[in-house]
């Protein structure tokens, strides 16, 4: 099969590897239909992970179901699937509480929990952008789609990470309806948690971020843009909020944060969210930080420390919430969102491409080209 594979920094080819195939009863293999780069994945491309050579990227995926392992109940071939990132069990400690993102079972690292597809740290699974994707543990994993899907694609697939991690971020943060929100990061994620804010009724939506086109899309959806090389987004959102900070804060953009010249500080989305929430107010943190970064620029990140503005967050006695999303704690209900027309995640979407074109994909992408929001890789095309 054709499918992406990881050659090294900024290094991404499409080649002929081994098919992927059923490799145990309770398999499910998948034909993929559409398969979205992310953020996540320039992280690995961009050489800031161990990512290890050969394999194959792709953690958001959709397809049709063409085999089933014999210890298959629900699923059946000819079902259209969307996937959750995250590969879990069902069945372990961590699965059976819903925190599916930190399975015990599916990444052969003892020391580690949760696995997902194609993803540096999180077990040795091959990812979709390809023809081709095993899915284990496959009546759990697969969320069946309905009918109407097969036309709505580029709804439907952000079902795989995207939104949920999004919802997730809202969560995370404690919102609730009526309350102020501030989301750093206007890519995707961030994006996604905007609209999650709306559809959970929040009051004011600011996102933050100094990319043009993607603040953009915040406005789009009725979301107050900020942009950050105009001005302190910090003194913005406290204006915004009558001097008080918002009640919720979001940091959707990761360790490789950087200032408007393109210097990193991981530090920098999380200290900017002490200071732009309020007193007792909550933060939820998806962007992805990780235990060490060897070749970041930071020297405390490389032992993935950073200087956390601690006393003023315990002093404003504000919580925060972290981690990988659930998927499957939220994709069921999201994509009845979608179904009932309530939500278009689709909006961001700014290209559709076959996967031969995946590394141009991600060479735009990564630089964050005026209008390059969201890739999707159509390799059954
Ligand atoms: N927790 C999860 O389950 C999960 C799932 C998916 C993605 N992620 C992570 O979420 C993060 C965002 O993903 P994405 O796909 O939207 O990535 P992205 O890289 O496309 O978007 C990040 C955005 O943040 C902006 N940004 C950079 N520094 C900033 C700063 N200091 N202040 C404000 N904005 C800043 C960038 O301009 C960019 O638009 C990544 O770290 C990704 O790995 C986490
Ligand atoms: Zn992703
Ligand atoms: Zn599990």
């Amino acid at each position: 099969m054709k499918a992406l594979v990881y050659d090294g920094t900024r290094d991404v080819k499409v080649k002929d590897v081994p098919d992927a195939r059923i490799e145990r009863p309770t398999d499910v293999l998948v034909r993929i239909t559409t398969t979205n780069i992310c953020g996540s994945d320039l992280h690995m491309y961009e050489g800031r992970t161990d990512m290890e050579t050969g394999r194959v990227l792709g953690h958001e995926n959709m397809g049709e179901v063409i085999a089933v392992g014999d210890g298959i109940d629900r699923v059946r071939v000819g079902d259209l699937v969307c996937l959750p990132f995250n590969i879990s069990c069902g069945f372990c400690r961590n699965c059976e509480a819903g925190k599916t993102a930190y399975c015990l079972t599916t990444n052969p690292d003892p020391r580690m929990a949760g696995a997902a597809y194609g993803f540096a740290g999180m077990g040795p699974h091959n990812g979709g952008q390809a023809e081709l994707l095993r899915v284990p543990y496959g009546d759990h994993n697969c969320l069946i789609l309905p009918e109407e899907a097969r036309e709505r694609q580029s709804d439907y697939v952000m079902l795989s990470d995207v939104f949920p991690t999004g919802w997730h971020a809202t969560e995370l943060a404690g919102l609730r309806a009526g309350e102020s929100i501030v989301i750093y990061g206007a890519g995707p994620v961030g994006l996604m948690a905007a609209l999650s804010a709306n559809l959970k009724g929040a009051g004011k939506v600011m996102v933050v971020d100094r990319h043009p086109d993607r603040l953009a899309l915040a406005g789009q959806i009725g979301a107050i843009p900020i942009d950050d090389s105009k001005g302190s987004a910090v003194d913005r959102v406290n204006d915004l909020t009558n001097g008080a900070g918002a009640d919720r804060g979001c940091e959707c953009v990761g360790y490789q944060a950087h200032d408007v010249e393109g210097v990193e500080h991981p530090n920098a989305t999380l200290n900017n969210l002490v200071h732009s929430v309020r007193f007792t107010g909550g933060i939820g943190v998806v962007g992805v930080f990780v235990p060490q970064d060897p070749n970041s620029p930071d020297s405390l990140y490389q032992d993935g420390e950073v200087a956390f503005d601690y006393g003023l967050h315990w002093f404003k006695g504000q919580t925060m919430g972290t981690g990988q999303c659930n998927v499957k704690a939220y994709n069921r209900q999201l994509c009845g969102l979608i179904e009932q027309g309530k939500a278009r995640p689709s909006w961001i979407v700014s290209h559709e491409l076959p996967l031969a074109e995946a590394p141009s994909g991600y060479r735009h992408f990564d630089a964050r080209d005026d209008g390059w929001t969201k890739v999707l890789l159509h390799p059954a095309a």
